[in-house]
């Protein structure tokens, strides 16, 4: 096992579409420690994922697990989940419209962008459809704020970086974001604030 080095911004590997994997790509020894390796990285990134396009690898593979949301009051814990191939498709947001009730909005960050902050709104519920590491499907729906994760995640698998989707006027470096971006708007999700004004 090892840490990689994390490709930053401006890097191509970060524009690409990755490729799929096949089964047997998958279950060899050579992915099998690559993932190893993108689980190191993640947790010595302290980052909530990894795709391997950001560790310089253009395949569908990602890592996902939250154990510590210190920079995100009130998010739940992720365990760790490795998805290869991984399609997600939004369940709600038909249309193109998304109302409020229906989005998650996040201050997302990057391990490739490091140290910028930036506003981004996505589908709150989404169905995820992919491999695990051993090859075996897995189909799940996710809400809320895991749901925006594995949409960042999966972006990178297609060459789409968060700051590509934030509202250009939210971007925020990290010093900026801990001073003036108040822990009630960090991860606003639409459904809890639809709950709470209709004082459920
Ligand atoms: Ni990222």
């Amino acid at each position: 096992m090892a840490i990689r080095k994390i490709a930053q911004l401006g890097e191509p590997v970060l524009r690409l579409a990755a490729r799929p994997l096949s089964k047997e790509e998958l279950l060899s020894a050579d992915t099998q420690r690559f993932i190893d390796d993108m689980i190191d990285t993640m947790r010595d990134a302290d980052g909530a994922g990894l795709a391997a396009p950001q560790v310089y690898e253009s395949v569908q593979l990602v890592v996902i697990e939250l154990s510590s949301p210190r920079r995100y009051p009130d998010v739940e814990r992720i365990p760790l989940l490795v998805l290869a191939n991984p399609v997600v498709t939004p369940l709600v947001g038909a249309g193109g419209v998304l109302a409020d009730e229906d989005a998650i909005t996040v201050y997302e960050g990057c391990l490739s962008v490091t140290g910028l902050r930036g506003r981004v709104r996505r589908p709150r519920k989404v169905r995820v459809q992919a491999l695990d590491r051993q090859g075996e499907p897995l189909d799940f729906v996710w809400e809320g704020f895991r749901a925006a994760v594995v949409q960042h995640e999966v972006d990178h698998l297609h060459g789409t970086l968060f700051i590509d989707r934030a509202l250009p006027q939210t971007l925020t470096f990290l010093r900026e974001y801990e001073r003036y971006v108040s822990p009630d708007e960090r991860v606003v999700d639409g459904a809890r604030s639809a709950r709470a004004a209709a004082g459920a």
